[in-house]
């Protein structure tokens, strides 16, 4: 069958947000990117962690995502991980574009550096219960694209799966995800390989499972504010019609994400987060934008849900 996952997105993907993906028939979902070595250094009281690690039992697959550089703090995070019983795999982060990660030596660079990468999935492999996966991109630049050996270096690492974002590390995330490029990973291993990149709704689904023949598809920006994309998706995998949530139930639902937050956050921080999920959920509806100025200054839950609530056709 083929395998939904919800791309790991840091500062989004958090339990109240997966939960609602695995409502709607996400098969697995990954955790925000959580340090190895700072998870390793924090008190373990420390809020931050508290929260990046937090799981509803409900959830369904869940695997957590570590970056960093250094392969004995990936051990030894991974073994603590492990042991809390909370999370199905470990996944490494060779994939995150962004200056002060890769600054780090950790995301993205490692495609630079594959035999540190191997060592990492090694050192992780040996320490840990769980399978362990990695997501990687293409490459470091139009020059390193080397997704296909560095793939073939983390099985033989012992990497139980990939996702590979389509994308090298210097697109960020202009361009197109090159599904052709994914397709020759997949071809090259033969551990599960799963797409990423631009897949927004069960047409481009189906045509990323086409070209890649991959294993899964893992969705990323395409499930903000949408956390129906999954059920779209599998309605188009099965050839079945698929017909979207009227906007008053879209409502309903960003209601309950902020309200589910509030409950585990408190109210204000929950209000301050939800900001970028009430924008994603209303984009593209007439009046949005002036609706989502006044949101950004509301003080309540019941303030923001009248605001949203204008937006309904008379
Ligand atoms: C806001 C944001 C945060 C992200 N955080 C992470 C992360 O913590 N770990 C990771 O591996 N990828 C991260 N990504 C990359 C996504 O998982 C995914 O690879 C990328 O967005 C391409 O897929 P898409 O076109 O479906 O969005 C992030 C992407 C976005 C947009």
């Amino acid at each position: 069958m083929t395998v939904l996952s919800l791309a790991p997105m840091a500062g989004i993907t958090d339990q109240v947000f997966r939960r609602l993906c695995f409502e709607q028939g996400c098969d697995w979902a990954t955790t925000e990117m959580v340090s190895a070595q700072g998870f390793l250094t924090a008190p373990s009281d420390r809020n931050a962690y508290r929260f990046l690690l937090a799981r509803f039992p409900e959830e369904g697959r869940l695997s957590v995502q570590l970056f960093g550089s250094e392969p004995a703090y990936f051990a030894r995070a991974a073994e603590r991980l492990a042991g809390l019983g909370l999370f199905s795999s470990i996944d490494i982060n060779m994939g995150c574009p962004a200056q002060k990660v890769v600054g780090g030596q950790s995301g993205s660079a490692l495609m630079k550096d594959p035999a540190l990468a191997c060592r990492i999935v090694e050192s992780t492999v040996k320490a840990s219960s769980l399978p362990v996966t990695v997501k990687m991109r293409l490459g470091w630049d139009e020059e390193h694209k080397n997704a296909v050996d560095f793939a073939r270096g983390l099985e033989q690492a012992g990497a139980a799966g990939l996702t590979v974002h389509g994308r090298t590390r210097m697109q960020q995330y202009s361009g197109k995800a090159d599904w052709q490029a994914i397709g020759e990973v997949k071809r090259a291993v033969s551990i599960p390989v799963i797409a990423n990149g631009d897949i927004v709704d069960g047409k481009t689904a189906l045509e990323a499972l086409r070209v890649t023949g991959c294993d899964g598809l893992a969705i990323g920006r395409g499930a903000l504010g949408n956390p129906w994309i999954f059920a779209e998706i599998r309605a188009a995998i099965e050839k079945k019609p698929y017909t979207p949530p009227p906007f008053s139930q879209v409502i309903d639902t960003a209601m309950r994400q902020a309200r589910e937050m509030a409950e585990w956050k408190g109210e204000r921080s929950a209000l301050l987060e939800m900001r970028k999920h009430f924008a994603w959920y209303t984009a593209g509806r007439r009046n949005s934008a002036q609706v989502r100025t006044k949101v950004n200054l509301a003080n309540s839950f019941e303030e923001v849900e009248e605001l949203l609530r204008s937006l309904l056709p008379e």
